[in-house]
């Protein structure tokens, strides 16, 4: 298969997970033996066609490293899980517009190195697919990274929360530039808001009538300080609106983040409260909890929506593609119940299946 080359923005705790993800599934050619992937080929496409050809960062401890090694530098905290080869891609510095915020300046040191012209790296690394993983309060720097996509001619995946595919007007240029973009906010493979989600249509389907129930978690990873200053607000609008969805009928729904616990590191603690009425109003209630580790639960689904966005590509696709933004993000452009998204990707990846 020919490699599906990825320029990565934001070398964090995301790509680190990513990249360990390549080598480590780089051997696997058994579904069976393929633990914690949803798919070990889409469109004919294993982990190993991925090909990260360019990053860009601007931490200090990262830029002019090769990303075998900044992978692992502060203050990124994502477990080891193996060790990865020299790539000979060395990390470029980009320009920090409002990458750091005032919480996170303490933990990231910007690099006096000068910037580099973004697009003629794109270009240099003959790049086909950027994919943004800036820190969720960095929307000036998302879009202009958009913009450098556009520039030289790539696909653009955002898995961060700055709404860019949501968005009639980027969706039309990347249309325009002939160019598939997908987004908003990366899915997490074990999804706090799909687990409470799938939950709650249970019980409703059961005849249980919700009537107030909430999801708040806390993080230890430098993302978590960033959303508890700068997306926190609309992160739990977009949460609790998801949310909301799984039921037929209207109750009492809060989702979101609240709190960031530097020792958790790349830990996270999803708190569940479910109440409800069943048979003749008696009470039930649910209180649960969900722990998990924030970057390898984005490896998966990032796998599989570079190797779906290749897929896009081959089939000359223009503009936001709705099957892989309702099956991988949690604000597409479109809500989509999640069997029909599950569907539709199904469907979108099968003419290329082998
Ligand atoms: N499971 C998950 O971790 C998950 C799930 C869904 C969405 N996301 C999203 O993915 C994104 C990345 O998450 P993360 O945990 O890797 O974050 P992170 O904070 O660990 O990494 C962000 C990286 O971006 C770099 N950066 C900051 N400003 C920059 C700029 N202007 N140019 C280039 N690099 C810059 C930082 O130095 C850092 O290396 C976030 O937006 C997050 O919301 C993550």
């Amino acid at each position: 298969m020919p490699k599906i080359k990825v320029a990565i923005v934001g070398v964090g705790n995301c790509a680190s997970a990513l990249i360990q993800g390549l080598q480590y599934y780089s051997n696997c050619n058994e579904e069976e033996k393929a633990i914690g992937l949803r798919h070990l080929f889409i469109g004919g496409y294993h982990p190993r066609d991925v090909q990260i050809v360019a990053a860009f960062d601007v931490d200090n401890r990262k830029v002019g490293k090769d990303l075998s090694e900044a992978i692992f530098a502060a203050p990124n905290n994502a477990p080891k899980i193996t060790t990865v080869a020299n790539s000979n891609v060395i990390v470029h510095k980009g320009p920090t517009l409002d990458g750091v915020g005032e919480y996170t300046k303490n933990l990231i040191q910007i690099s006096n190195q000068p910037e580099t012209n973004i697009a003629n790296a794109l270009k240099e690394s003959d790049a086909e697919i950027m994919l943004n993983l800036l820190p969720s309060g960095a929307v000036k720097a998302s879009q202009w990274y958009a913009e450098q996509a556009l520039k030289a001619d790539c696909a653009f995946v955002n898995a961060t929360p700055a709404f860019i595919a949501s968005d009639a007007a980027w969706a039309k240029r990347f249309e325009e530039a002939k160019l598939p973009l997908a987004g908003d906010d990366l899915i997490d493979q074990v999804g706090a808001t799909t687990l409470h989600k799938t939950l709650l249509k249970l019980l409703s389907m059961h005849g249980v009538r919700i009537t107030q129930t909430y999801q708040l978690d806390v993080g230890g990873g430098t993302e978590s300080l960033d959303t508890l200053e700068r997306t926190r607000d609309v992160k739990r609008t977009v949460k609790t609106k998801s949310v909301e969805t799984a039921l037929p009928y209207k109750a009492e729904v809060v989702a979101g983040s609240t709190d960031y616990v530097d020792f958790l590191e790349n830990r996270r603690d999803s708190y569940f409260w479910i109440r409800g009425l069943y048979f003749c109003n008696t009470p039930m209630q649910i209180d649960l909890k969900l722990s998990t580790v924030d970057a390898p639960n984005a490896g998966s689904v990032l796998l599989d929506v570079i190797r779906a966005m290749k897929i896009a590509l081959d089939k000359k696709l223009k503009g936001t593609v709705l099957p892989i933004c309702a099956y991988a993000f949690k604000h597409p452009p479109q809500i989509t119940p999640l069997e029909t998204a599950e569907k539709m990707f199904a469907e979108f990846i099968m003419d290329k299946q082998d």
